[in-house]
C-alpha cells in the first residue's frame, strides 16, 4: 500500500499526519477544500519532509471531482479526515453537518467502491461514547451521541460496518480521537483556528501571546479532584503515528486474507493517553513549559460538557502495536513554539 490518499490533509491533524507518512515513505495525495485550512501548509510540509505533496483542491461534495482523483492517481487506501468539526456550530446548522460529513463520505466510499479500493483508515471520535459510559471509555461500549457532529460520527461508523458486511473485501480503521493537541516539534505546523478558538489548548495558547485576555474556565464544580473538566490529551503527532499504525495493519490483514478468507474487517480503535488531566492541570503544565502565566476566570460549565472522560488504549497498544510517546509538557512547548512563530507571521 504505497499510494494513500488523504482527505482533509491540510487541516490539523492531516497535515501532521501526511509529514509522518512522507517520512515513512507513502506516496501521499492531498484532496481537500480548504474550508477550514489554508494552501500555505503545502509550503510548511515541504519545509519539514522536503516533499511538495500533491494537492487536489476538490469538494467531496462533488462526487465527480473525486473519481477525476481516482482517475489520475493510482489509490490504493485512504485516510479519511476531511470533515466539520465544531460541536456547537453542529447543533446550530445540523443540516450543514450531515450534509458535508454524511454525503462527503457516502461519495467517498462509492468512488472508492467504483475504483476496487477498499482499505479506508476514517477519522472518528471519542464522542461516539457519548454522556452515559463509565470511563474509561472501550470500544466495545454502546454507540450514543450529544451534537450532530456526533451524530455524524455514529451513523458513519454504523454505515462502514454495513458496507463491510455487504462486500468483504472492505477493510476498515475506525480510529477514535481523544483530544489532539500539540504541534510539530518544527514549530512549522500546528492548528490555527478562525475566529475566537473553541478547545482549550488553542485558546491557552491565544492568551499567552496576549491575544486573548484570560481563559475562561468552563465550571469548577464537577465531581473531579479540582472540580474542572478531565480530558485524555493527545499529542497530534502521536496520533499521526497511530494512522501508520492502522495501514500497517490493514496490510497485513490484506496479505493473510489472500491464503485465508475473511481476515478483512472493520475494527474501531481508541486513540488517546489513557489517563486525563483537568483543565488547571493543563493550564499549570503550560504555565511550567513556557514560563509565561495564564490568568483565567471561573464561568458556568459549558452546555454539553461532561465531567471526565478518557480512553481505555489496550486495543490498540495490542493490535496496532502502538502507545503514545509524548506527555503534557511536550504537547504545551510544541504549542508554544507554533503559536510564537503564528504570531511573527502575523506581525511581520
Ligand atoms: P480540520 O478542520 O483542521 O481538518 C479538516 C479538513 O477537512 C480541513 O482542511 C477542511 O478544509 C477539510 N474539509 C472539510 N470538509 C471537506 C469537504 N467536504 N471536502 C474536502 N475537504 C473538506 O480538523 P481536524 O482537527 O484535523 O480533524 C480531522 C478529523 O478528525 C475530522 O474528521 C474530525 O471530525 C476528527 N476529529 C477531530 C478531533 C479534534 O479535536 N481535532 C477530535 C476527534 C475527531
Ligand atoms: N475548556 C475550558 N475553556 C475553554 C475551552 C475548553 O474550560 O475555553 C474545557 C472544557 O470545558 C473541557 C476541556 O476544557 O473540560 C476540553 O475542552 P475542549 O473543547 O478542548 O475539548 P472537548 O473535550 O470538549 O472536545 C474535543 C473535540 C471534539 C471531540 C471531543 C472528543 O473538540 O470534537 O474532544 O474527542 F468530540
Amino acid at each position: 500500500m504505497k499510494n494513500i490518499l488523504v482527505t482533509g490533509g491540510m487541516g490539523f491533524i492531516g497535515s501532521h499526519t501526511v509529514i509522518a507518512l512522507i517520512e515513512a515513505g507513502f506516496n501521499v495525495i492531498i484532496l481537500d477544500n480548504l474550508c477550514n485550512s489554508e494552501i500555505t501548509t503545502l509550503k510548511q510540509i515541504e519545509k519539514i519532509s522536503g516533499h511538495y505533496p500533491e494537492f487536489y483542491f476538490a469538494n467531496l461534495m462533488h462526487k465527480a471531482s473525486i473519481e477525476a482523483v481516482f482517475m489520475q492517481q493510482e489509490i490504493h487506501g485512504v485516510i479519511h479526515f476531511a470533515a466539520l468539526k465544531a460541536v456547537g456550530e453542529s447543533v446550530d446548522k445540523p443540516l450543514s453537518y450531515y450534509q458535508n460529513n454524511l454525503v462527503g463520505t457516502l461519495n467517498l466510499c462509492q468512488v472508492m467502491q467504483e475504483f476496487n479500493v477498499f482499505n479506508l483508515v476514517f477519522s472518528s471520535s471519542a464522542t461516539v461514547y457519548g454522556d452515559k459510559n463509565p470511563i474509561p471509555y472501550k470500544e466495545d461500549m454502546p454507540l450514543s451521541a450529544t451534537s450532530p457532529y456526533g451524530q455524524s460520527k455514529v451513523m458513519i461508523e454504523q454505515m462502514l460496518q454495513d458496507l463491510h458486511l455487504s462486500e468483504p473485501r472492505w477493510n476498515i480503521s475506525l480510529l477514535r480521537y481523544f483530544n489532539p493537541i500539540g504541534a510539530h516539534s518544527s514549530g512549522l505546523l500546528g492548528e490555527n483556528p478562525k475566529g475566537i478558538p473553541n478547545n482549550l489548548m488553542p485558546y491557552i495558547a491565544q492568551v499567552a501571546t496576549g491575544q486573548r485576555q484570560a481563559l475562561g474556565i468552563f465550571g469548577n464544580d464537577y465531581n473531579t479532584p479540582d472540580g474542572t473538566g478531565i480530558r485524555d490529551y493527545i499529542h497530534v503527532m502521536d496520533l499521526a503515528n497511530g494512522h501508520l499504525k492502522a495501514l500497517a495493519q490493514l496490510a497485513s490483514q490484506n496479505s493473510a486474507n489472500q491464503t485465508n478468507r475473511n481476515k478483512t474487517s472493520v475494527e474501531a480503535y481508541n486513540l488517546g493517553a489513557g489517563h486525563g488531566y483537568s483543565v488547571l492541570e493543563v493550564v499549570k503544565a503550560f504555565e511550567n513549559a513556557t514560563g509565561v502565566h495564564i490568568p483565567f476566570k471561573k464561568l458556568a460549565r459549558r452546555a454539553g460538557d461532561i465531567a471526565a472522560f478518557y480512553a481505555d488504549t489496550h486495543k490498540a497498544n495490542k493490535v496496532l502495536d502502538w502507545q503514545v510517546e509524548r506527555g503534557l509538557t511536550q504537547m504545551c512547548s510544541d504549542t508554544w513554539r507554533w503559536q510564537l512563530n503564528l504570531s511573527k507571521r502575523a506581525n511581520s
